[in-house]
């Protein structure tokens, strides 16, 4: 288990500059998928369990909230104030890690359709301490967010999909743990990577790491949400 991420140990000039704390379980494990392979006659399917990334609550947003969340606390504040549909996993994943770092999280969030997984979500969001706020369209949402700016103190502000480029550090560091078990035998060096594309935040960081590390591996992002949203120059933005 790593005690102080992968950058740090690259770039020990980096440590106490960048914050950082500890809110995952790293390196997740690397898997080969046999059965997926045998089936579609695939040469080689490997997969990086980033699911595992906490067992307080995984999934891809852990990497990025050991940076940022430690940031809002490094600069005093009370709240994180953050952003997605009612659903987000995001929101979700922000509203259990802050609590664990005694910040509440404030949800803004837009309507989607409503699934059995974005109801779980939202009552998971609220049994976990969030104050949630709908907003039906950007108006609304801009006056929301001014009020709860206006009537609080110690807000930090977390983009949509905690892609900030502090955010994006958390992948940069993926990139390295990646490298480092391509280099230890875990798994070939991969020659393609495909992944989610939301906001960006883990590709543009994944891009930079592994090419600070000095994988070629090529990237696929698949857009899930629209393009206004996840594209290629806000990913270009991020890693740049
Ligand atoms: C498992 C998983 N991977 C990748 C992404 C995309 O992340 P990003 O918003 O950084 O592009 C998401 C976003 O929801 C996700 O849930």
């Amino acid at each position: 288990m790593r005690a102080r991420p992968w950058l740090f140990e690259e770039y020990p000039e980096l440590e106490g500059r960048i914050p950082w704390t500890s809110l995952g379980e790293f390196p997740t494990p690397v898997h080969r998928l046999e059965g997926l392979c045998r089936s579609e006659g695939l040469c080689e399917v490997w997969i990086k369990r980033d699911d595992r990334s906490s067992s307080h609550y995984g999934g891809n947003k852990v990497r990025k909230l050991e940076f940022t969340l430690a940031d809002a606390k490094r600069r005093g504040n009370r709240y994180v104030l953050t952003f997605g549909g009612l659903g987000s996993n995001h929101c979700l994943a922000t509203t259990i890690h802050s609590r664990r770092l005694g910040l509440r999280s404030i949800l803004v969030l837009h309507p989607q359709p409503i699934t059995p997984h974005v109801r779980r979500n939202l009552l998971l969001d609220v049994k976990f301490g969030a104050e949630v706020h709908l907003a039906r369209n950007p108006m609304e949402r801009a006056l929301i967010v001014a009020w709860i700016k206006l009537t609080r103190r110690g807000v930090y502000t977390l983009p949509l999909g905690g892609s900030s480029p502090l955010g994006a550090l958390g992948f940069v560091d993926a990139g390295l743990e990646l490298a480092r078990q391509v280099e230890s035998g875990e798994l070939p060096e991969p020659k393609e990577i495909y992944l989610a594309l939301g906001t960006g935040g883990t590709l543009a960081g994944l891009l930079v790491g592994l090419r600070l590390a000095g994988l070629n591996s090529r990237l696929i992002g698949v857009r899930v949400p629209p393009e206004r949203v996840g594209n290629a120059k806000k990913v270009e933005d991020l890693a740049n």
